[in-house]
């Protein structure tokens, strides 16, 4: 019996830890970054320290994904939802947020990272707003990845949006209702002009979409990772990335 040696001593698939080629890769990755609270509480720490630790991970993982080429990256920071949460939390988060572009534009702007802001950041407190129009504002002419980041987003918040915007452009005769087109609609959200999602991570368990990207994400691919966010890392990316190259996108239809 013959046996194909190379092939038996190449990696299989699964275990495949090394970033697939370009070509495999998604052009738009999203994740929701959740399990924060619950890796704190298993160290018996504050919720506040699961976000700091989260931010650690975030930024190894927007390195990776520059590195790597990958076109849009959208992360969920905080949901119109996450107003709800006791209050010490929302102050940790808001902290976190502004010293994090306080302290990471620099490198965000030596990579080439262009930052956007999904969602309504009118309620934002003054210091946030302005750490975060100042990051829009900085990296606006950059070419690279295209970070977005969803603050005060909530997907059927950004439909309703549309529908208002488009309303409104018919009312004054701007838009014919009848040339109003799936184009249209995806103009009118946050990410006008960039791709749709083409694969959504979930970190933390659940498997839900939670209100994020509810219009981008129509044909994305999903992947529910078991680990928390904090403990989410490259090599974790990896294995999604591959997990996502080996899928059979068919987009509804049948491949001939
Ligand atoms: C969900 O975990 C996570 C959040 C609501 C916040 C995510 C924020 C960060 C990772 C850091 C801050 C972001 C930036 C842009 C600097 P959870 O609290 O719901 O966790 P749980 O499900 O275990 O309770």
């Amino acid at each position: 019996m013959k046996f194909n040696l190379p092939a038996l001593l190449r990696p299989r698939a699964s275990e495949a830890s090394g970033c697939p080629p370009k070509e495999k890769l998604p052009r738009h990755i999203a994740f929701i970054m959740d399990g924060n609270g619950r890796w704190a509480k298993r160290r018996g720490l504050p919720r506040s320290a699961g976000h700091a630790a989260g931010t650690e991970a975030l930024r190894e993982i927007i390195r990776t994904c520059s590195d790597i080429g990958i076109e849009c990256m959208s992360i969920y920071a905080f949901s119109t939802e996450n107003w709800e949460r006791p209050q010490d939390e929302v102050e940790a988060l808001m902290k976190l947020i502004s010293r994090y572009f306080l302290s990471e534009i620099d490198e965000l702007i030596e990579k080439n990272v262009h930052i956007t802001i999904l969602g309504d950041l009118t309620r934002f407190p003054q210091e946030q707003k302005n750490a975060l129009t100042e990051a829009m504002r900085r990296t606006k002419a950059n070419t690279g990845l295209k970070l977005n980041i969803a603050l005060n987003y909530g997907g059927r918040a950004e439909i309703l949006k549309a529908v208002r915007e488009i309303a409104a452009d018919c009312a004054s005769g701007a838009q014919k209702p009848e040339e109003i087109g799936f184009d249209t609609v995806s103009a009118h959200m946050y990410t006008c002009g960039q791709p749709d999602v083409d694969l959504l991570v979930r970190t933390g368990g659940d498997e839900r979409i939670s209100n994020f990207l509810l219009w981008q994400t129509w044909y994305a691919e999903l992947i529910f990772e078991p680990v928390y966010w904090p403990d989410y890392n490259k090599q974790k990316l990896f294995e999604n990335l591959n997990e996502f190259a080996r899928r059979d996108r068919r987009f509804g239809k049948v491949k001939p």
